[in-house]
Parts: C-alpha cells; structure tokens; sequence
C-alpha cells in the first residue's frame, strides 16, 4: 500500500522555493515543500489551518505515546514542531502559506530516524485524519506528497 502511494508521489511532487540549507553538508534529495497538484480544494478539505492545527495537536499526542516515535519528539520544542508542520502542510496542499522551517534533510540530521519510526509516524498521522474524518482520498494525496521525504529523514546520520 505504502509502496505504491509513494510510486504515486514520484510522479505527481513539484518543488517549489525551498527554505535555505544552513550547512552546505547539508544536501537534501527531495523537496521539503512537494506541492500536490491535483486536488486544488485539499487544504479546505482539512479544514484550512484550524483543521490542520486540530490534527497536529492529536497526531503530536499519539506521536509521544507511540514508543517508536516517542523518543524523538519527547524532549523536543513540540510547539515549534507542530506550527511548522501546519505551515508545511498548508503549502504542500497549495493553501495560503509560507514554511519557514528548515529542509527535511536538515531538520532530521543526526537523528538516525528508522525506517519503522517513520512509518510509525505515518501510521498516527493515519490514524489522527480518520479521526477527524478526513476523506481517504485526501489522506492519499497528503501521504503521497510526504511520503518521497523518507530519503531525507530516514538514516539520515
Ligand atoms: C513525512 C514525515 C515527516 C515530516 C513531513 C516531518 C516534518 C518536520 C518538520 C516540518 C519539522 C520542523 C523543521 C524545523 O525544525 O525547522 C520537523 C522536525 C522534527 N522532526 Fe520531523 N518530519 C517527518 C518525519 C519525522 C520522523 C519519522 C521523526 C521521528 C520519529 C521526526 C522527528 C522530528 C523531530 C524530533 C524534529 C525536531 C528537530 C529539532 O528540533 O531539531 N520527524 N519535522
């Protein structure tokens, strides 16, 4: 299933103007905001940035609860993590937003993220959008525009 959602999202992601790389060392392999192209209503569909801040504070709450991604977000800026993440997700569904975090690469280096975590992480988000009854063809769409980014998140040492 996850394979052929991100087979998918090979296809259909299109960089737009990415945040700047602090560290030239630093060499991202996929855009950090992918925009999804073909569903132009999916940022109402979530329900604007209300909808999508609901969702990161109970994709955030499962996050700390799951023992696979809760060692990573546990001492975190959770706050910081989750504005951002709207702010990503508003762009990635083509609303109007501006991400001011850094890239992917960036943010998840040194973390050495597995590849269970990550799709721990996508599991609970998952989980969090059929609570809020977020269309599946909506949730596709996001996953698929997300999912490409493991290259940069994933044994990202
Ligand atoms: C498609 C999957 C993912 C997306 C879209 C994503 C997105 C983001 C964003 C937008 C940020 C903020 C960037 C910044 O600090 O400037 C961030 C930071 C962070 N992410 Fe992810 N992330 C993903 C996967 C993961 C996974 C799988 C983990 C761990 C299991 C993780 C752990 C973290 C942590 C701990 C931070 C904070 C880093 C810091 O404060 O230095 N992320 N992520």
């Amino acid at each position: 299933m996850f394979s052929i959602i991100l087979a998918a999202a090979m296809m259909a992601a299109q960089p737009v103007a990415e945040p700047p790389v602090s560290d030239p060392s630093v060499k991202p392999q996929y855009p950090t905001l992918p925009v999804i192209t073909d569903n132009e209503h999916l940022y109402e569909t979530f329900g604007g940035k209300d909808g999508l801040t609901a969702l990161m504070d109970d994709a955030m709450n499962r996050w700390l609860a799951n023992p696979r991604t809760r060692p990573f977000f546990e001492h975190a800026d959770q706050a910081r993590i989750k504005e951002l993440l709207v702010k990503q997700f508003c762009v990635v569904m083509h609303g109007p937003c501006t991400y001011d975090g850094r890239t992917m690469a960036e943010a998840h280096r040194g973390m050495n993220i597995s590849e269970g975590s990550f799709y721990a992480l996508v599991e609970e988000l998952q989980v969090a959008m059929n609570k809020r009854h977020i269309p599946f063809n909506a949730q596709n769409r996001l996953i698929a525009g997300l999912a490409p980014m493991h290259r940069d998140i994933i044994n990202n040492k």
